[in-house]
């Protein structure tokens, strides 16, 4: 895929937004977080419950995307849905999801299926998670349980998301589990999570047209001072490792909100003055420059699909601004020559951030908590129309 040169983006370029199930559907009581959001004494802010209701107002969703001129939609399926008990798998679930991605296609939308986003059924933790001695074969047979809904319409399915997030997030879950200093993602994590991926790749492989990728946390790591060593080994453990199981597959997703300053003996603090979003990240929107950098360097050329970025502010000027420079720096990364084959905001609605709760606004459409009603916010329509037009304003 070329770019003009010339500020506009190329065609075919996805315009999308993303989300992920248990963050917007609802009642996801088979899933390992339902369970952990309601131990007592838990780190969550408070349970997800209701969410947005997007399991059953998905098709809402879909057409205010579609309406705003997105042309693709980012969402994931609940494997807690589809697969409650360790072998059983639910008929009607996965009929839900196959009418999700239909309903996209007859509005002009193209599905991202993403197959595993952060949560999993309980009987998977119980079982080792990740690191359980069968979890790679669990996860084949997942993937194999879901072709059904992906082998039709579907060019872009994310096997994992964020695999080293969800390595580090398990030391807030289980207190006194991390290992001293600053997380790092566990080697034999990093192992498991690259079985069970390349595993789910070969089974998706024996669907024609389908490109499968998995998507990494990333962060514009900058070295501040004499910190060129220091950073490249900060950004080996923390995501290089991940970056590097991805070569040679059909795309990397890259997932980036900001930058963070390495000197010589670590990270440093945000620096003095600057603005910070609602959730203490530096609000940098040219990270996705850095960070796209980065993944084609490490990836060795691997397609990169930009599956999540955004910003949690209550201001939404402030969101309209940094979609905007985000992606006036991601069309200079790819003036460079990286091969960047979509946007994905993040995210389409506001939404569960995870331990933190509702409070942190990531939505390019607001969810109202007690009626679901959305509401379509500016930056919507600002990000809308540089997808209509494929030309950032000038
Ligand atoms: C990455 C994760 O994939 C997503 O679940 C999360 O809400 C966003 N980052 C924002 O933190």
């Amino acid at each position: 895929m070329t770019t003009d040169g010339g500020g506009a983006f190329p065609e075919g370029f996805l315009w999308g937004a993303s989300s992920a199930a248990h963050q917007i559907e609802g009642g996801n009581v088979a899933s390992d977080f339902w369970e952990l959001e309601h131990t007592p004494g838990g780190p969550f802010a408070e349970p997800s419950g209701d969410a947005c209701d997007s399991y059953h107002r998905w098709r809402e969703d879909v057409g205010l995307l579609a309406d705003l001129g997105l042309t693709s939609y980012r969402f994931s399926l609940d494997w807690s849905r589809i697969e409650p008990e360790e072998g059983a798998f639910s008929r009607a679930a996965l009929d839900h999801y196959r009418r999700m991605v239909e309903g996209c296609l007859q509005r002009g939308v193209s599905p991202v299926v993403t197959l595993q986003h952060i949560t999993v059924p309980r009987w998977f933790r119980r079982s080792g998670w990740w690191t359980g001695p069968e979890a790679a074969d669990r996860f084949a047979r997942f993937t194999e349980a879901v072709l059904p809904v992906v082998s039709e319409g579907v060019g872009w399915v994310c096997t994992i998301n964020e695999p080293n997030f969800a390595a580090t997030l398990e030391y807030d879950l289980a207190p006194g589990s991390a290992p001293p200093g600053p997380a790092v993602p566990a080697p034999e994590t990093v192992e498991a999570f690259v079985t069970a991926h390349r595993r789910s790749v070969e089974v998706l492989r024996s669907v024609p047209g389908l490109s499968a990728g998995w998507t990494v946390c990333a962060v514009d790591y900058q070295p501040v001072g004499d910190a060129g060593k220091a950073v490249d080994e900060w950004a080996r453990l923390r995501q290089d490792v991940f970056l590097e199981a991805a070569r040679g597959d059909d795309f990397v997703g890259v997932q980036v909100y900001t930058r963070e300053l390495i000197g010589p003996d670590g990270r440093l603090p945000v620096p003095d003055g600057a603005e910070t979003t609602q959730i203490g990240w530096e609000y940098y929107p040219e990270a996705v420059a850095g960070a796209v950098r980065h993944a084609a360097e490490i990836t060795g050329g691997t397609p990169i699909m930009v599956t999540e970025n955004g910003v949690a502010t209550a201001d939404d000027t402030r969101r309209a601004e940094y979609v905007t420079r985000a992606l006036r720096a991601l069309r200079s990364v790819m003036d460079e020559g990286a091969d960047v084959r979509g946007y994905f905001h993040w995210s389409l609605l506001d939404n569960f951030e995870w331990l933190l709760g509702y409070a942190p606004a990531f939505g390019l459409i607001a969810v109202d908590r007690s009626t679901f009603r959305r509401t379509v916010k500016p930056s919507a329509r600002v990000y809308g129309d540089i997808a209509r037009t494929g030309h950032l304003p000038d």
